[in-house]
């Protein structure tokens, strides 16, 4: 076995994994290693890996199955491989991307869908001379340092995720905008959730939620606002400064994070993305009529609780 050594990055998350050249095949030690290292960091980092898509796709698939972004527009899709989404500023076939601007607010990968990625792994084609940084917040520490009193409110809570709150669609090609909606309704997920294989608590949380099951637009802004502010302070993140053949891998059950537009956008940035299925459904769909209206979509979902 190649000697792999773990050196955390970050206190809330982040750990470089060194030592290995994942274009080889992983042993079961090795695989072992990371995935524990990988539930203790939540982000881990492995430079200088030049993957093909087909070697990024085989190590993906030793942390489960991968997602086949049913829920993504086919034109942000690799062409020859469904399982890679294709995130770049450059323009495809003469317009700007479908994903120009993607992941620029806080957000947890696919919340939109009933089955939020179980994780993800993104690697870094191309980038900005400076900028273009991610930064991830471990959510296990937002929930442990919530009060019991506002634990307590959350603990049984929903909350409705929406895909149109990505920050910036309204800047996407109407037609993609429009096939982003249709293939996914608004959802609903619990707030708090257990993470299946550590079983600690967090939260799933995030500027993409429209507002939480039987509060008024108003309750629902407040308290949203004060869940991300605090989910988001700087001691719960981990930012990250990517170098090209860059591989980061994260734990999207226990974080949520944000690609920063903090660089030239006339540079090119470009991201493969593999998304890990998630485990299990824990979302469940509302009814279509009331995705766009605030107040009907609550009163809607409050009607099917
Ligand atoms: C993502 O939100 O999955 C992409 C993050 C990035 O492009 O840095």
């Amino acid at each position: 076995m190649s000697k792999i050594a773990i050196r955390p990055l970050g206190f809330a998350a982040g750990a470089e994994v060194t030592g290995l050249d994942l274009r080889q095949p992983l042993a079961a030690a090795e695989r072992g290693a990371i995935h524990e290292a990988w539930l203790r960091h939540l982000v881990l980092v492995f430079p200088d890996q030049d993957l093909t898509p087909e070697q990024q796709i085989a190590f993906a698939q030793k942390f489960g199955d991968l997602d086949g972004h049913a829920s993504q527009a086919p034109s942000t899709l690799h062409p020859d491989h469904q399982e890679i989404l294709v995130l770049t500023n450059k323009q495809v076939g003469g317009k700007p991307s479908g994903t120009h601007n993607s992941g620029r607010n806080w957000h947890t990968d696919l919340s939109y869908t009933e089955r939020p990625a179980k994780g993800a792994l993104l690697s870094c084609k191309e980038k900005p001379p400076v900028g273009g940084d991610t930064m991830w917040a471990n959510l296990y520490l937002a929930y442990d340092t919530l009060s019991p009193a506002i634990r307590a409110l959350l603990e049984g809570l929903e909350a409705i995720h929406d895909v149109t709150l990505i920050k910036g669609i309204e800047q996407r090609d109407p037609a993609l905008v429009a096939d982003m909606k249709r293939r996914n309704p608004a959802v609903v997920h619990p707030v708090v959730r257990v993470h299946p294989e550590t079983e600690r608590k967090s939260l799933l949380i995030g500027q993409r939620i429209r507002g939480f099951v039987g509060m008024s637009d108003e309750e629902s802004q407040s308290l949203l606002s004060l869940l991300n502010t605090h989910a988001t302070s700087p001691e719960f993140v981990y930012r990250h400064r990517w170098s090209v053949g860059d591989l980061v891998m994260w734990d999207n059950r226990c974080t949520c994070h944000v690609a920063l537009a903090d660089f030239d956008q006339t540079k090119p940035r470009v991201m493969y993305r593999c998304s890990l299925e998630g485990e299990q459904k824990t979302g469940r769909i509302v009814a279509a009529a009331a995705a766009g209206d605030r107040t009907s979509m609550l009163q809607a979902v409050a009607a099917v609780s």
